[in-house]
């Protein structure tokens, strides 16, 4: 039974908001972290962090930085929260949110691993909201209407592209 609800529940927020809480690879996520190089020292923020992998890997690497998770899948933020409080990162904030509802602007770097529909409305939304003095991170989907300022390869069998903007 409890099988049961926890799958609905994934099932349930994957079909609305158009992704699985499928995490990054740990190829992706080191390069992640080498496209956060010269970014500064200000907060991160994860739009759909998922069971945390990311924000985590983050959190450990740059105690110094705040980190902060944005997910609306309940299963994935409570195990993220979980382990957030088991290896005890203070740094790093993990929010039951909808980031397309939330404000943004105080992030120095924004990282992502969405969708193509969810990069449009990541670009919407920072449009509407003049958002800018931002780096943005998107593993593997372009940012529409913009250029990258660079780009690098997962070196996986795939060679799929990372991407980084500055906005
Ligand atoms: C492919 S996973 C990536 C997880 C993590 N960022 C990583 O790289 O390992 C995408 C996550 O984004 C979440 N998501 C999608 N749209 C969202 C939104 N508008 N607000 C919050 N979370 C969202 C999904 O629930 C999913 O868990």
């Amino acid at each position: 039974m409890s099988t049961l609800l926890v799958v609905g529940s994934i099932v349930w927020s994957t079909a609305k908001v158009g992704i699985s809480p499928m995490p990054s690879s740990r190829k992706a996520r080191e390069v992640i972290i080498r496209l956060m190089a010269n970014t500064g020292t200000g907060p991160v923020y994860d739009l759909g962090s998922g069971w945390g992998g990311l924000v985590i890997r983050l959190a450990k690497k740059h105690p110094d930085r705040k980190i902060v998770g944005y997910e609306v899948s309940f299963v994935p933020w409570l195990v993220s929260v979980f382990f957030k409080k088991t290896l005890g990162l203070d740094n790093l904030e993990i929010h039951k949110k909808d980031f397309l509802l939330v404000d943004l602007s105080g992030a120095d770097v924004l990282v992502c691993f969405l969708h193509t529909d969810g990069m449009r409305d990541v670009a919407k939304k920072l449009a509407a909201e003049k958002i800018s003095n931002v780096f943005l991170i998107s593993n593997y989907f372009a940012l529409p209407s913009c250029q990258p300022e660079t780009a690098m390869l997962i070196s996986d069998f795939y060679k799929s592209p990372i991407y980084r903007y500055r906005l």
